[in-house]
């Protein structure tokens, strides 16, 4: 059923449409909220304060935040997810690849929420996106990384699940393959079935630790959840921090 995982290695540039709204619906204003709320607490707002969702999907955070800042910027691959962001609410948005972001040092914030990130086969992609944060970010400037604890999906990983939303059923297969959480995701829907893959390097908190100070980044806080709970091996998210150069 996974075979085909491997074999797209650019699934992120097919995925993120209708169908993955679709399926994460659950990912809701409601989710979305209780983020912002530990991104504000921890993230001084000022009148000019400037911020970068980086990879900002439809908009659900920045949308949430669209009414505290003046200066919010979101940047994301999906065209789909960005004329939603449109109809949503108001921000200003760019299409583009965060392997290549199309600002100077300019953001005293940036945010990479719900696991926006380790979707390339080359490991020093992954490398080049925190260097790319990094370069957008004024010195002292913040990093706010929301990513999946890998001990977590290792230890809950369900391997199979059904569901129908609407007229739709939902099949999803997961498996941990090659250091990477991989999902193939079937839509069936009137006979008619899609098929759409995801897969997800799984970074441990010592390698994304080590990673993001190479970057040039100083750790200043690892939380565990959206409501701020301390990290341990079963946390169900691995939130970092992070504050460009030295504390
Ligand atoms: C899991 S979604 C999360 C979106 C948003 N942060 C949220 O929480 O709703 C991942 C997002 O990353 C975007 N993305 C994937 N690869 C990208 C890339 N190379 N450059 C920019 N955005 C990318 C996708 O289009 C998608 O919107």
């Amino acid at each position: 059923m996974l075979s085909k995982t491997g074999s797209n290695k650019n699934w992120f540039k097919d995925w993120f449409g209708q169908e993955y709204v679709d399926v994460y619906a659950h990912r809701d204003e409601q989710d979305a909220l209780n983020l912002v709320r530990l991104i504000l607490k921890h993230i001084p707002i000022r009148e000019n304060t400037k911020i970068l969702d980086a990879a900002c999907g439809n908009g659900r955070h920045a949308c949430a935040m669209a009414k505290y800042l003046d200066y919010l910027f979101g940047i994301d691959l999906s065209l789909f997810l960005l004329r939603q962001v449109r109809q949503n609410c108001h921000f200003k948005i760019v299409r583009g690849d965060i392997r290549a972001l199309p600002f100077k040092k300019e953001f005293d914030a940036l945010l990479n929420l719900f696991t926006s990130f380790g979707y390339f086969f080359e490991e020093q992609d992954h490398l080049l996106v925190l260097q790319e944060f990094h370069k957008v970010l004024k010195p002292g400037g913040f990093f706010f990384f929301d990513f999946l604890n890998a001990d977590y999906v290792q230890k809950y990983l369900k391997e199979t699940s059904e569901r129908w939303i609407d007229s739709k059923k939902i099949v999803e297969h997961r498996r941990i393959n090659n250091g990477r959480v991989e999902k193939t995701i079937s839509i069936e829907n009137q006979g008619k079935v899609q098929e759409f893959i995801e897969s997800v390097r799984m970074f441990t908190k010592d390698e994304l630790l080590s990673m993001v100070a190479s970057a040039g980044f100083t750790v200043i806080k690892t939380m565990g959840d959206y409501h701020g709970a301390s990290l341990s091996k079963l946390s169900p998210r691995l939130i970092l921090l992070l504050k460009k150069g030295k504390a």
